[in-house]
């Protein structure tokens, strides 16, 4: 475990992590966050401004969204990929604008399963129907569709379709690497398509990937070997993987959950964001401040790996609490850096660290701001 010294008059969230050749200079991530902006899986103008921004306000990691391995991987016809080479230069060019404000540059890649084909959010969030040009097939573990407005039913994968997605994962993490970034996360989780193979529910299959834990965790298991035989062994490679689906069986799901990070860690893997199944329209998530912090807590301790996580753990006190009492490693915050992409310094201010301003802003704002006293507080000193 990384438990660095923690230096007096500096908060925990404000201590740098070091995991392998990579050092955070703060325990803040903006976790992956889809944009919906890309065109034909290319990042776009508005990709380089929003991700120099978020990377401009402090955060010690700065994880670009949940990216395709493949066309029919994507959640929507506006989503990232990286499945051909022409798709690097784009993404590393956001690589170095998140490294060049003070950031480590991390991306998601992920295959969205039988979530796949839908809608913008703000465009319905349902699946597009095949008969429309913008739509596409989908493939799962199981025939089974997710319900609701992903009603789509998508093919049970065969063993040569498994295959070829694990390579898909495999080629995208190299053009990551190409791209310069230095930290991978696998998506795993979210009801995508590792967190289906997961899934008792989502995955019906009676081969080897599928029945008991072993065999649900399988396609995951294969996946992180295959891409860690590519991805250097000085670079952090993460997953984000749903632990717990809030269905009646959190317990046992739990278990087997953490069962499978242990196995996962022992393949490889460097740190887990732990999040959320939401592979069963069944669940009843307890939405409130912090409610999934004992939860990375407990994946933390019982896996002995070093965990992120996000969901509503973004006010100063409760962030600050999870990193001090050795419940996370990293604190996720998402749609607090839409609402003010400057968080951190927010959180700096807050948190009572030495010189806010310096501390996450570049000089050209803080050299400013270290001598302001804030909006309606009157002249600047
Ligand atoms: C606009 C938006 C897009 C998101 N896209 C992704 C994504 O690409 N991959 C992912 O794992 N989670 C995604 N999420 C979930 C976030 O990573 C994060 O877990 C969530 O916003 C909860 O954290 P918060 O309460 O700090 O916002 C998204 C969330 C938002 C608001």
């Amino acid at each position: 475990m990384n438990d660095q010294v923690k230096e007096p008059g500096m908060s925990a969230l404000f201590t740098p992590l070091r995991l392998k050749d990579v050092t955070l200079r703060n325990r803040i991530a903006v976790p992956p966050m889809c944009q919906y902006s890309a065109e034909d899986g290319f990042v776009t103008d508005w990709h380089e401004a929003h991700y120099a921004g978020m990377a401009r306000g402090g955060a010690g990691l700065v994880i670009v969204e949940a990216t395709g391995v493949s066309p029919e991987g994507r959640i929507t016809p506006g989503c990232t990929g990286l499945w051909r080479d022409e798709q690097i230069e784009g993404m590393a060019r956001i690589a170095r604008a998140i490294k060049a404000a003070g950031a480590v540059p991390g991306i998601q890649i992920a295959h969205a399963g039988r979530k796949a084909s839908a809608n913008r959010p703000w465009e319905g969030d349902d699946h597009i129907p095949d008969s429309d040009p913008l739509g596409w097939p989908t493939l799962a573990p199981s025939a089974l569709a997710f319900g609701g407005g992903l009603s789509k039913v998508p093919r049970a994968m065969t063993l040569d379709d498994i295959a070829r997605v694990q390579a898909d994962f495999v080629a995208a993490a190299r053009r990551a690497l190409a791209a310069g970034f230095e930290w991978l996360e696998l998506h795993f989780a979210h009801g995508y398509l590792a967190q289906s193979f997961f899934s008792r529910g989502a995955n019906q299959r009676t081969d080897q990937y599928g029945g008991d834990a072993a065999g649900r965790g399988r396609f995951l298991l294969e996946t992180l070997a295959a891409v860690r035989a590519v991805w250097p062994e000085n670079r952090p490679l993460t997953a984000r993987f749903g632990v717990i689906e809030y269905d009646g069986r959190d317990e046992e799901t739990l278990a087997e959950a953490i069962g499978l990070t242990r196995q996962m860690r022992d393949g490889g893997l460097d740190l887990l964001n732990v999040s959320i199944g939401f592979s069963t329209i069944e669940g009843r998530t307890p939405w409130g401040p912090g409610f999934l912090v004992p939860v990375a807590g407990r994946v933390r301790r019982e896996a002995e790996l070093p965990v992120a996580s996000s969901w509503c753990i973004d006010g100063a006190e409760d962030a600050e609490r999870a990193v001090a009492d050795g419940q996370m490693d990293v604190v996720m915050i998402g749609r607090a850096h839409l609402a003010n992409p400057h968080y951190p310094y927010q959180l700096a201010l807050t948190l009572g660290e030495d010189r806010p301003a310096w501390a996450t802003l570049p000089a050209p704002y803080a050299y400013w701001l270290s001598r302001y006293r804030g909006p309606g507080k009157g002249a600047a000193q």
